[in-house]
């Protein structure tokens, strides 16, 4: 499970944040290190995405009143100015969201939406657009060929858009990958695969990755560490086996005891325990 994993901190949260007079993140504590599989994991509102915004710059700078700071590669992105945070984002910073469909652009083909992700940090010829195209396509196991490269986001699985947009946030190999809820909207065996694929990507390339998801189960099995988040706050954080073998907070317990177990794990577990009471 820590295949990949390496200590170096490569990013390092410390941050307060509000809305108006609203507390959403209270003294949040996080480093990402190098090449791990971070999860963070939290019930609707308690403030996932808000750190994920805040780490990629896109906060309403208006409404959002922020402290702290976000250190990464000896700058605090918490103080870069917007023009800045371009050369980050897509580069050393990248996003997948929850709905694949909605976040490409139907009236483009892949070929056009791929070329704007390259072109937004490179500036070689064509060919070698094509060919970057091509290998972020093959990194995501979807098909390179001109036919796919030529169709529509309505002609291709949901599945396949994921796909789609991971290709377009890996393609200048970011150092961080943010995935918030990437494979919440997703039927379970699609989900199994992109989280594999992530997993994947994680261990070919180095690139970091903090999961975001309300669901522990469906992402434990990808992350090296968990950070669980409840009403703004981390209230837990270990590796991966740690929080699942020990939970200590009382949230993350109810999460644990939340998950589903399948008949026979159920049925299994009721005969360890008769067995464990005749002892
Ligand atoms: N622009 C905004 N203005 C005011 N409040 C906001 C804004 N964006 C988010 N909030 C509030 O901040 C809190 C945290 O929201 P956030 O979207 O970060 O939660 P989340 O953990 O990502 O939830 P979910 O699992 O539903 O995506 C919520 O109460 C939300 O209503
Ligand atoms: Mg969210």
């Amino acid at each position: 499970m820590t295949g990949s994993f390496q200590s170096d901190v490569f990013l390092s949260a410390r941050l307060s944040l509000c809305y108006a007079d609203k507390s959403v993140l209270s003294d949040v504590t996080l480093d990402i290190h190098r090449g791990e599989v971070l999860g963070l994991i939290g019930q609707s509102g308690s403030g996932k995405s808000t750190l994920a915004m805040a780490i990629l710059g896109l906060l309403d700078r208006k409404q959002a009143h922020a402290e702290g700071s976000i250190e990464c590669d000896g700058c605090d992105l918490l103080k870069l100015r917007e023009k800045d945070f371009r050369f980050w984002r897509g580069r050393k910073l990248a996003l997948v969201l929850q709905s694949p469909l909605s976040a490409l652009n139907p009236a483009l083909k892949i070929s056009t939406q791929l070329k704007e992700a390259w072109r937004a940090h490179a500036s070689g010829a064509t060919a070698e657009c094509v060919g970057a195209m091509r290998s972020a396509l093959e990194s995501v196991s979807l098909p390179s060929t001109d036919e796919f490269l030529r169709k529509y986001p309505s002609q291709i699985s949901v599945g396949q858009a994921q796909r789609v947009l991971i290709a377009m946030a890996v393609m200048h190999r970011p150092a961080l990958l943010i995935a918030d809820e990437a494979t919440s909207a997703l039927d379970v065996i699609t989900q199994a695969e992109i989280l594999g694929l992530f997993r994947q990507l994680n261990r070919s390339t180095g690139t970091a990755i903090l999961y975001i998801s309300h669901d522990l189960a469906s992402v434990a099995g990808i992350c090296d560490r968990v950070a669980i988040l409840h009403q703004g706050r981390i209230v837990e954080l270990g590796t991966t086996q740690q929080v699942l073998a020990n939970p200590q907070h009382e949230y993350t317990q109810r999460l644990m005891a939340a998950m589903p177990k399948l008949p026979t794990q159920a049925v299994s577990n009721e005969q360890q325990r008769a067995a464990a009471a005749t002892k």
